[in-house]
C-alpha cells in the first residue's frame, strides 16, 4: 500500500517510552449507501456521505512500548471489555501498515455526544477516532511529519479495516467513499472529500429523528453478506451508479429538487434490498412511515426542498437547506416529534479535531 511507507518504528532504547493522544471524530450518514462488501471492508458499490457535527466520539489513548502488549477501553470512565473484541480486531488489521503496534500497550478511553443506545451508528466516530490516535502515535514514535492530507488519508484506511463508513468520517462537508467514473481519484481503501460543492448545500442540516433505542434484529454486517447472493443485486449496483453521478451533479449545481429524489430513493432502495434479501426482514416501523408520509406532504405543501434518509434501522434523518431552518423545524416539533423519542439537531460538520 504506497500510503505506508517502511519505518524503523521501535528501536532498542524506545522500550519503556510513554505517549498520550486524543482526537473527536463525527458520525457521518450515508446518502448513497454502502451495501455488500468484499473482505476487509472493500465495498460493493461507491458511497456518498456528509459528515455530521454535534454526533461525535472523543478518544484518547495512551500508550507505553512494551514487550508484552495489552490492551484496555474505558467507555465514559468505565471499564468497557465489551468494546475488545472490535479494538483488537482493528488493531490486528493495521499491524501489518503500523508494524510499532506488535510493541504497543494501549489504554483507550472514549466517550460519545449523543446516548450510547441512540440508534446511531457509532461505529463510524469510534472506529475513526481509533485510527487518528493509532496515526499520532505513530507520529510521536517515529518524529516523522506527514502532510494533512497523507494522515487523513492513511487515517480513513486505517478506519475502514475496523469499520466500512468510518472510512468516510475523516473529512469535512460530503464524502466519497468507493470507486466510479466521475471521481479519478476514489478508492476502495479509502475515502476522500467531494470538492466543488454548490455553497446551498455546505450548511446542510441533519435532525435525526429517534424512534427506537434497541439494537437492531439484524446486523449491518449480516445485511451486508445477505447482499452476497441477493437476487437483485446487479439491477442494484447499476442504480447506485446512477444515483451517484445524479447526486454528484445536484451537489454541484445546488440542484436541491434532484437532492431530495436520489437522497431517497437511495433510502427506500436500501430498505427494499433488506425486504426482498432471502432471508428477508426490515428494520423501519410504524413511526418511520407514517414520519416519511408527513414529511413528504409537508413538502408538497410548502414547496419546500425537505427530505429524509434512514440507516441501516428505523430512525429518520430529516435533511434540509439552512435557509429553510425555522419552517421545517417548527414542522418536526409540531408534526414529527409525537412519534420520536428524542431528536438531536445536526448539520454538516467540519471534520475531527485533535483534542489532546
Ligand atoms: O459500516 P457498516 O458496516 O456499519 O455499514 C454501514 C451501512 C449503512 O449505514 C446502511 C450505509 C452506509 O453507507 O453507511
Amino acid at each position: 500500500m504506497e500510503l505506508f511507507q517502511e519505518k524503523q518504528y521501535i528501536q532498542d532504547d524506545d522500550f519503556g517510552k510513554t505517549g498520550k493522544n486524543g482526537w473527536r471524530s463525527p458520525a457521518n450518514i450515508a446518502l448513497i449507501k454502502y451495501w455488500g462488501k468484499k473482505a476487509v471492508q472493500i465495498p460493493q458499490n461507491p458511497s456518498i456521505s456528509v459528515t455530521l457535527n454535534q454526533a461525535y466520539t472523543e478518544t484518547t489513548l495512551e500508550w507505553e512500548v512494551t514487550q508484552s502488549p495489552t490492551i484496555e477501553v474505558y467507555f465514559d470512565g468505565d471499564k468497557a471489555d465489551s468494546f475488545l473484541p472490535k479494538i483488537q480486531q482493528l488493531v490486528e488489521r493495521a499491524k501489518p501498515y503500523l508494524p510499532f503496534l506488535k510493541q504497543l500497550s494501549m489504554k483507550i478511553e472514549t466517550h460519545n455526544s449523543f446516548p450510547h443506545s441512540a440508534g446511531i451508528a457509532s461505529s463510524a466516530s469510534a472506529m475513526s477516532a481509533i485510527a487518528l490516535c493509532l496515526l499520532q502515535t505513530e507520529i510521536q514514535l517515529c518524529g516523522c511529519r506527514e502532510s494533512a492530507h497523507v494522515f487523513y488519508r492513511k487515517a480513513s484506511f486505517i478506519a475502514r479495516l475496523g469499520s466500512g463508513s468510518a472510512a468516510r468520517s475523516l473529512f469535512p462537508g460530503f464524502t466519497v467513499w468507493g470507486t466510479h467514473t466521475d471521481f479519478p481519484h476514489a478508492s476502495d481503501q479509502y475515502a476522500v472529500p467531494l470538492k466543488q460543492v454548490h455553497e446551498s448545500f455546505l450548511n446542510l442540516k441533519d435532525a435525526i429523528l429517534i424512534t427506537d433505542e434497541n439494537p437492531k434484529s439484524v446486523s449491518s454486517s449480516e445485511g451486508h453478506a445477505r447482499m452476497d447472493e441477493h437476487p437483485y443485486k446487479q439491477g442494484r449496483f447499476k442504480q447506485v451508479e446512477n444515483h451517484v453521478r445524479s447526486l454528484h451533479s445536484a451537489l454541484q449545481q445546488g440542484d436541491w429538487k434532484r437532492f431530495v429524489e436520489v437522497v431517497e430513493a437511495e433510502a427506500l432502495s436500501l430498505h427494499a434490498l433488506m425486504l426482498s434479501a432471502e432471508p428477508g426482514y426490515f428494520l423501519f416501523n410504524s413511526q418511520s412511515m407514517v414520519m416519511i408520509e408527513l414529511i413528504r406532504s409537508f413538502r408538497a405543501e410548502y414547496d419546500i426542498p425537505v427530505t429524509f434518509t434512514l440507516d441501516a434501522g428505523p430512525n429518520l434523518h430529516v435533511l434540509y437547506p439552512e435557509t429553510h431552518k425555522k419552517a421545517v423545524e417548527d414542522f418536526i416539533r409540531s408534526s414529527l416529534a409525537p412519534y420520536t423519542r428524542r431528536i438531536i439537531y445536526d448539520r454538516a460538520g467540519e471534520g475531527p479535531e485533535m483534542i489532546a
